[in-house]
């Protein structure tokens, strides 16, 4: 089925608040390339146009030697998860010295958060909603990666989620349209740099087109179903921006949308993609997706599901041999024609010319004998930014009395099975960081103290003591460690210690392969080994402070009761103790703010800041039963979105409008002025939200459409103003037609989207 709205002539435009005007895209010199690329496919046997669509990665399916026969009969277009120059260096020479037509293959990887300094992950690049800081990850990701021979990442990761339950939401920006499109601009402008044929470029490929994030239930691989004005209005803008910005590649989703996998989508790959968003970059199906098209119940069989995906817009295949096994065969029956594999391969081409790979295949290796010694050589890492990125994610969800910050002089216990793990605190898809050289919690605070007070440390429970999550965990990979001790044992040392000290600091969370790609859960409370740690502590009667480390908000409704000060700080990175430690003491002030609603239990997922009213609101000043709302639990979250703390306190004025109302092609401007009535220096972000009260179709009850981060003196005062046009007001009727609707508006500025002040204007 290739239509799925054959009438709706869906445009989508990126709101103005998204910033300036889309950069030009990655592939200058467009004519000269289509005929280096012409020349160049005219030359080339169907087998060898076939190889092109290949990308494979090393490993017992496919051994070194296996792939440098493979080479020699230009039977591979590119080669991912090989990142080190010396490997890479070894691949392009079998292509220049091996093959008949000598088209170099790119190298590609999984550089999500950093390639050997790995940053905090995305969700929390989110919540500094700072694009400089989100510039310098992508900026030095692309660095290190671009140094290590690599011409190509599966990031960025922009897949809108409102679901907590999906383990890769610590992969995107969490669950705002605006937001997500942002920072994705910005990590696709900054890894591209000018060029991503440039030495220390990287050419990008936003992933999973599309709707990843939504899958039913928050269930890994499931399927999505989703309107057309939520797909166009919320989902999509993200990986459009990406693709404004110039990303070279798309990678596709494993799930299907509205009954037709992403993967076997000509709709969404052809007509979208291609025909409306004008692409002319590379698909690049997701891991063995081509053959899922079976088990997704749309190709009969393995031939099938090759000519579906060809066919339907996927020009590279990962990781699986179909295409080069049964694509000759189409070609010769006429089930697929040559000229959908031309298609195909001259955007591999396209790629690589834009690459600059056709001008110097060895443009990111440099001259033989110059590769690193060491790969992994400590001068290689770029910790300094990595601690000052770290530091703006942080968030600050409790700080009763001001329990934070911590005094250097006093005796502080530290317990956990997070606060002296080297591999968890990089998180997940840590590309080629190597765990030891990250800093842990135990060793970022022990480095600020510098001798002063007493740090006592005990572990006191393992992340988990179910075997059966052990087990998950430990599947495919080691990645936790059970200490053999009874957990009373573990927790008698941590309570031991706790008793001797003045306050507690509980790294507490999940381990980072429960936030990852098939991590999908159905509690996401913190799991009950260091749930009954935290009850033990508790016990003590001492202040406790917990430094939550995770990938997506968890239920921590239990611990908000429990916790003097908690410490939102996700997987923060190489440095990530370092920074953490940076916060606990007070030597910097928090400043983040969350990137996703934080709910008060599973059961009220999906829960998220925008969305639609309901025809019967439930109002808890006048609870009644026939309204919208669950009788055993409260509506609203346990930290809204854009909720953040600081050590210093913010003090907003009342909106003041330029003008009360605009009219088509006008727009007003919103002012408040903040002030930092405080003692500190701090930084905080403003944000900005609308809501359309009256509309043809139900808006959401606010939706951000712009934001500030501005830092302020103890004292200091500063005006924030955000424009407002037509643009911001826009959305997609019931017809899918782009209109802002005249009438009154409601327009919110606040430090989070929930305390915020209020006015309205008129739109003529
Ligand atoms: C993931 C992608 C990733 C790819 C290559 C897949 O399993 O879904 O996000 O880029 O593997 O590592």
């Amino acid at each position: 089925m290739k239509w799925i709205y054959p009438l709706l002539a869906i445009t989508i435009a990126v709101p103005a608040a998204f910033g300036a005007e889309p950069q030009a895209p990655a592939f200058g010199g467009e004519q000269a390339r289509d005929a280096y690329v012409t020349q160049l496919l005219d030359k080339m046997t169907l087998d060898e146009k076939i190889g092109q669509l290949r990308l494979i990665s090393v490993g017992p399916d496919n051994p070194k030697p296996a792939i440098r026969e493979m080479i020699r009969h230009g039977q591979v277009g590119a080669i991912f998860n090989t990142v080190t120059r010396q490997d890479i260096r070894a691949m392009q020479d079998q292509v220049m010295q091996l093959s008949r037509l000598k088209i170099p293959l790119f190298f590609a990887y999984d550089v999500v958060h950093g390639q050997r300094t790995i940053f905090p992950i995305p969700l929390g690049l989110a919540a500094s909603w700072d694009i400089d800081a989100v510039k310098t990850v992508g900026r030095i990701s692309a660095y290190e990666a671009a140094d290590d021979g690599l011409n190509m990442t599966w990031a960025p990761m922009v897949d809108v989620s409102h679901e907590p339950r999906w383990g890769r939401m610590s992969e995107g920006f969490g669950e705002d349209t605006l937001l997500s499109a942002m920072m994705g601009r910005a990590m696709v402008e900054s890894m591209q740099g000018k060029s991503p044929a440039d030495r220390y470029s990287l050419m990008t490929s936003v992933k999973h087109f599309a709707l990843y994030g939504a899958v039913e239930g928050g269930r890994e691989y499931n399927s999505v179903d989703m309107s057309p004005q939520r797909m166009f209005g919320e989902y999509m803008p993200p990986y459009k921006a990406a693709l404004d910005a110039g990303s070279g590649g798309v990678m596709v989703a494993l799930n299907s949308i509205n009954g037709v996998p992403a993967t076997a989508n000509a709709w969404l790959l052809k007509d979208i993609l291609r025909d409306q968003w004008k692409f002319k970059g590379i698909t690049i199906s997701d891991h063995g997706a081509i053959k899922e098209l079976i088990k997704h119940g749309v190709a009969a069989d393995p031939r099938d599901a090759v000519r579906i995906a060809l066919k339907s817009g996927i020009d590279m295949s990962m990781s699986d041999q179909y295409y080069s096994q049964y694509l000759p065969e189409l070609v010769k029956s006429g089930a697929v024609t040559m000229d959908e594999i031309n298609d195909a391969t001259r955007h591999v081409l396209n790629v690589k010319y834009a690459m600059g790979l056709f001008r110097d295949p060895y443009s990111h290796l440099g001259p033989a004998g110059s590769d690193p010694a060491d790969t992994n050589a400590e001068n290689r890492l770029h910790r300094r930014q990595a601690r000052e990125v770290a530091d703006k994610t942080m968030v600050l969800l409790k700080n009763r009395l001001d329990v934070l910050p911590l005094k250097k002089q006093e005796t502080i216990a530290l317990v956990g099975p997070l606060a002296d793990s080297q591999r968890d605190i990089m998180g997940s898809w840590s590309a080629a960081g190597v765990a030891g050289q990250s800093v842990t919690l135990l060793q970022g605070m022990r480095n600020a103290l510098q001798g002063q007070g007493t740090l006592l440390y005990a572990k006191g429970a393992n992340i988990t003591d179910n075997p059966l999550v052990q087990k998950f965990l430990n599947s495919y990979q080691p990645s936790v460690t059970v200490d053999r001790q009874s957990p009373q044992q573990l927790r008698d040392q941590a309570v031991a210690i706790a008793r001797k000290a003045d306050v507690i600091v509980a790294a507490v969370g999940e381990s980072q392969g429960m936030a990852h790609e098939a991590s999908s859960r159905s509690d996401i409370r913190i799991p009950e080994a260091q749930r009954r740690l935290l009850d033990a502590l508790k016990a003590t009667g001492k202040p406790l402070v917990i430094v939550l480390m995770n990938g997506r908000p968890l239920d921590i409704s239990q611990q908000a009761e429990q916790a003097d000060a908690i410490l939102e700080t996700w997987f923060s990175g190489t440095e990530g103790g370092n920074a953490i430690a940076d916060i606990l003491f007070g030597d910097k002030n928090p400043s983040g703010k969350l990137p996703v609603t934080f709910p008060r239990s599973v059961g009220q997922l999906p829960l998220y800041y925008n969305h639609l009213p309901t025809g019967r609101p439930y109002d808890y000043l006048h609870p009644d039963k026939y309204t919208s709302h669950y009788y055993d639990a409260i509506n609203g979250p346990l930290y809204p979105f854009g909720y953040g703390l600081s050590y210093t306190r913010f003090t907003l004025s009342p909106v003041t409008l330029s003008a009360s109302h605009f009219s088509q092609g006008g727009e007003l401007q919103a002012s408040v002025t903040v002030t930092n009535t405080g003692k500190r220096q701090g930084a905080t972000v403003v944000q900005m939200y609308l809501n359309d009260p009256v509309a043809s179709i139900s808006r959401p009850v606010e939706e951000l459409k712009g934001f500030r981060r501005i830092d302020l003196n103890a004292g200091e005062s500063q005006k924030v103003t955000f424009r407002v046009n037509e643009d911001d007001l826009k959305f997609l009727d019931p017809q899918m037609k782009y209109v802002a609707e005249p009438g009154v508006f409601n327009l919110m500025i606040g430090l989070d989207s929930v305390r915020t002040q209020k006015t309205q204007f008129t739109y003529q």
